[in-house]
């Protein structure tokens, strides 16, 4: 039995900024298992596993490989090693191949020159399994976010690892890519490597794991066979106490007559075609569709974001014009991103600064920056949504991923937008706070803002939603109301189209 194990931590203890973050925490992980890591944003997940792959170095406790133990530096040394990680936040170079990215420190060279063509094709057999478009030469940068995540774990799985650590890999897939990883992950396995798997969906958990430790405010719970537990018993585990229903109720309060926001004819070939929608007073409206059907697309370019060919946007009965993002912040129409290392969070600035960046311009007015102010506001939602930073002085890239999706949302409720478009809301955020995301959306619509979700987790549409419109391939193909919001009346309507 105990040769079963091949990866230990014993009473593993991190501080940070003077707050302890890990408290003790010893974990097993067996040969050919896979080992879900589970707790909420800030619970230190992440922390642990950074330190199990050398990116930190723990301030006591160890690590045992093979029941040998083990002084990391750096992640090079874990990685001859054999473990592997699979970061939270994308960690690639954007500038160079994708080849360059998986080969990094093992580039194949002929006289002193990088071998191209032998990269390409080594690349090449690593993608395979993932029957991605992603081509070995391509930049990292043009890649979405979906394919940067699949040649980070196509890294991991060329270095040939006996220890394997997927932090969230598929927060940023759509569900038939979390399903071929699901199958990957479950090929590795037979292999014989140990698998470590953080993910805030259930759902996978219950799928794939074999055991799962429960880790809440950096102290080790419990560690539990998967087939042996239920959901409930997990999630008041992670958040020590009974959880609520994750969905606040429909709404009653629908104003037929009362458009704050009227879509008309939105343009932009081939990306989507006449696209017109209206959302009215009181209700939150989904706009749902796969991966690729244009949503993103369309939300972007009412906002200014990316440019359109043609369309018209009325907010509350007027016609608008926006051109660019700030004409939207202008008239009280705000956007959150999918992706918000991209768009929106500054990782390297303060959590002061990055909620203060949209409104610089508003609250200079005077010359002065009304920190005071913006600092009260963060106390608040800190409060509401409950969110983990020592102080708001702290650099954005030390909070948790979770913990970074609830500033950015804070940052846009702190502007008191007329109209909210957020596309991806939860992404990465744990099942605690999504009851509280979900309930402070259900208030800002019942208050009169207009709530526009897009959410590739079906359960979040069907939960949230008064109305939804349905995409597919860049055209409208439908609309639900009430009662018929189902997963199954929603694919209906995406295949029905399909079938012309
Ligand atoms: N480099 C750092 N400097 C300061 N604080 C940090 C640093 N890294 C992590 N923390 C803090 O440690 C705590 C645990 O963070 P960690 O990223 O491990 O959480 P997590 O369980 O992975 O959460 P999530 O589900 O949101 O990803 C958080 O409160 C975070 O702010
Ligand atoms: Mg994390």
């Amino acid at each position: 039995m105990e040769n079963n194990i091949i990866l230990s931590t014993e009473n593993i203890q991190k501080s940070f900024l003077g707050t302890k973050v890990l408290k003790g925490v010893s974990i097993e992980l067996k040969r050919g298992e896979i080992h879900a890591l589970i707790g909420e944003n800030g619970a230190g997940k992440s922390t642990l596993v950074n330190i199990i792959s050398g990116v930190h170095q723990p301030d006591d406790g160890d690590i045992f490989l093979d029941g040998i133990k083990q002084e990391y530096k750096n992640p090079s040394d874990a990685q001859k090693a054999g473990i592997g990680l699979v970061h939270q936040e994308l960690a690639l170079c954007s500038h160079v191949t994708v080849g360059e990215n998986v080969f990094i420190g093992r580039l194949p060279e002929t006289g002193g020159l990088i071998d191209r063509k032998k990269l390409y094709e080594m690349t090449e057999k690593v993608l395979e399994p993932f029957e991605s478009s992603i081509k070995p030469d391509q930049i990292v940068e043009e890649l979405s976010v979906a394919q940067q995540q699949i040649v980070e774990i196509a890294k991991a799985l060329s270095l040939n690892c006996k220890v394997i650590i997927f932090d969230e890999p598929t927060s940023s897939l759509n569900e038939s890519e979390a399903q071929k990883l699901m199958n990957i992950i479950e090929d590795i396995k037979k292999q014989g490597i140990g698998i470590l798997y953080i993910s805030h969906k259930l759902s996978e958990i219950f799928q794939i794991t074999d055991r799962l430790t429960v880790l809440r405010d950096g102290n080790f719970i419990e560690t539990l066979d998967t087939g042996s537990t239920n959901s409930d018993h997990v999630i008041s585990s992670m958040v020590g106490k009974q959880v609520k229903k994750l969905y606040p109720n429909k709404s009653t309060c629908v104003n037929e007559k009362e458009e704050i926001l009227h879509v008309e004819g939105f343009t932009r070939l081939p990306e989507f075609k006449d696209i017109s929608f209206t959302v009215r007073k009181g209700e939150i409206l989904g706009l749902c569709g796969l991966v690729g059907s244009g949503r993103t697309e369309v939300s972007r370019a009412i906002c200014g974001i990316d440019k359109s060919k043609s369309g018209e946007v009325y907010l509350n009965g007027t016609k608008v014009s926006i051109k660019c993002y700030a004409d939207a912040l202008n008239n009280g129409i705000c956007y959150l991103s999918e992706d918000r290392k991209k768009d929106g969070l500054f990782v390297a600035m303060t959590l002061l600064e990055n909620m203060m960046a949209p409104e610089l311009k508003n609250i200079s007015r005077f010359g002065l920056l009304n920190r005071r102010m913006v600092t009260k506001q963060m106390a608040d939602y800190k409060q509401k949504i409950n969110i983990k930073y020592v102080t708001v002085n702290q650099i954005m890239n030390n909070l948790s991923g979770g913990n970074q999706q609830k500033i950015m949302i804070s940052k846009l409720l702190a502007l008191n937008p007329k109209l909210i478009i957020m596309d991806e809301p939860t992404r990465g955020i744990d099942v605690g706070a999504k009851t509280e995301i979900h309930a402070m959306l259900r208030e800002l619509s019942e208050a009169g803002v207009g709530v526009v979700i897009i959410s590739s987790e079906m359960p979040e549409i069907v939960g949230m939603c008064d109305r939804v419109v349905i995409m597919n391939v860049g055209n409208l193909v439908g609309e639900l109301k009430g009662e018929d919001i189902t997963q199954e009346n929603i694919i209906a309507k995406i295949s029905e189209f399909c079938e012309y």
